[in-house]
C-alpha cells in the first residue's frame, strides 16, 4: 500500500515525548523540523553521542528506515532511548508524515 502521511502522524505520537517539530524546539532529542534529507547531527546547539555521524551522512528514507526500525542497532553507542518501529509500514507512514514538516 502507498505510504500515508495520516497515518503516520498517529505514529508520531510514539516520538513525542522526546521529538518536536518546531525548527530549534530542541527537547530529549533534536527537533525534527525538516528531517527528511537534513545532515545527520546537524541541529545547532545540540548535545549529540556522535553515534550517528558515524553510520550516516544525509536522513534520506533508507537511512530513516533502517535507524528507526531498531535505533541501537543501525547506530551502536547513540543515546536515543527508543526500541524501534518493527511495522514496515509504520515506518513508511511515519517518514511520509515527516516529509510534510519542513525542510
Ligand atoms: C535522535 C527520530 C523517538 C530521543 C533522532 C534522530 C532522528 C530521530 C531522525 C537523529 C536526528 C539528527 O541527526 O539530527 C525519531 C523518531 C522517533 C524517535 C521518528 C519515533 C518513532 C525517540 C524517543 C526518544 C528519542 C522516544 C527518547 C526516549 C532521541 C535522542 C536523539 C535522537 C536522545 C539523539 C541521539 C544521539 O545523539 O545519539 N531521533 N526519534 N527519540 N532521538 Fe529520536
Amino acid at each position: 500500500a502507498a505510504a500515508d502521511a495520516g497515518s503516520g502522524e498517529r505514529v508520531f505520537g510514539k516520538c513525542k515525548a522526546c521529538h518536536e517539530l518546531e525548527d530549534g524546539a530542541n527537547g530529549v532529542g533534536p527537533h525534527l523540523y525538516g528531517v527528511v534529507e537534513r545532515a545527520v547531527g546537524s541541529v545547532a546547539g545540540y548535545n549529540y553521542s556522535g553515534a550517528l555521524k558515524a553510520v550516516a551522512e544525509v536522513w534520506g528514507v533508507e537511512e530513516l528506515n533502517g535507524f528507526l526500525e531498531n535505533p541501537k542497532g543501525y547506530a551502536p553507542g547513540t543515546k536515543m532511548g527508543f526500541s524501534g518501529l518493527r511495522d514496515v509500514e509504520d515506518r513508511a507512514n511515519l517518514i511520509a508524515y515527516l516529509q510534510t514538516v519542513g525542510g
